[in-house]
């Protein structure tokens, strides 16, 4: 099982080390901002300019991807004229990684003097008021695997990355949100941009309907199996966040309801709506 052997319980700063040194003496790009593709969502990478393209299984200590619909590669390049790294294809909790190998490439981003992390997830939309292929701009996680052990930042601290206790209750950034939504406003995309709370679970079962009336009690609009703990990583380090999740689905919250999640679906309406996300960000982008 590949993904079980790249699985480690934690990395030493070393590690993560070699990993960047590496990949800094393979590009000439110096990369300020990262972006980490979700399901459906890796034509960003297509958008880059003068691309330099590292397949994972080349790149030292890099994880590999397994998932259908996520190709993983990282690739850099030039973004409206901004050098950006675009991780295309993300590491799943759910595929049996380890929480640590998850957020593996956060840390090399950091390593390599990425300054802004943009995440973007399909996700299903708890918010009775939100559609399907709306874009709702993360303003806030609930951190579920979290609650239940599973937090990036367990065991041994690595000063050189960040603090023993990080804030969170920051973690996404309010000026990127703001330079978000007034973009989105300027390109026609206001009406279908949405604010809110998306909380992960680890997955790999969608919602039951019973989990979905308890996420909406605890104050969620979406829900997804990714990113939190590439965000919580990332705040570690000082990395400034900005969250973007594709509504793919609405959940089923009634029993008489005859519709079911499945992944084909999701993807099928991230290709639809993935081009207005993947311009918001390039738009975005240059604005920095
Ligand atoms: C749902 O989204 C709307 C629009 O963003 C927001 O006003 C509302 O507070 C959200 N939550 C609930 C429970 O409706």
């Amino acid at each position: 099982m590949e993904a079980a052997s790249s699985s480690q319980c934690s990395y030493s700063y070393e590690e993560y080390k070699e990993t960047a040194d590496w990949l800094l003496s393979q590009t000439e790009n110096r990369p300020k901002v990262a972006i980490i593709c979700g399901s459906g969502l890796g034509g960003l990478a297509g958008m880059l300019d003068d691309k330099n393209v590292f397949p994972y299984r080349d790149i030292p200590r890099f994880p590999t991807s397994t998932v259908v619909g996520h190709e993983g590669q990282l690739v850099f390049g030039k973004l409206n004229g901004h050098e950006c790294v675009c991780m295309q294809g993300r590491f799943h909790f759910y595929e049996g990684y380890n929480i640590h190998t998850v957020t593996y490439p956060v840390r090399v981003f950091f390593l390599l003097g990425v300054e802004i992390l943009i995440v973007t997830n399909a996700a299903g939309g708890l918010n009775g008021s939100y559609s399907v292929g709306d874009i709702m701009l993360i303003k806030d996680h609930i951190n579920m695997p979290g609650f239940a052990g599973q937090n990036p930042l367990c065991g041994h601290n690595e000063p050189r990355f960040g603090v023993r206790f990080p804030c969170m209750s920051d973690a996404y950034d309010r000026e990127l949100r703001a330079l978000a939504k007034k973009t989105a406003e300027e390109h026609g995309c206001g009406s279908f941009l949405q604010e809110g709370v998306y909380c992960m679970l680890a997955g790999p079962t969608y919602e039951t309907v019973a989990e979905c009336r308890a996420l909406q009690k605890l104050g969620a609009d979406a829900v997804g199996m990714s990113t939190v703990p590439e965000v919580v990583v990332a705040r570690h380090c000082g990395l400034r966040v900005l969250g973007l999740s594709l509504i793919t689905n609405k959940v089923v919250i009634d029993y008489d309801s005859s519709e079911k999640a499945n992944h084909e679906e999701v993807l099928k309406t991230t290709k639809h709506r993935a081009t207005d996300l993947q311009r918001l960000v390039s738009q975005l982008i240059s604005k920095l």
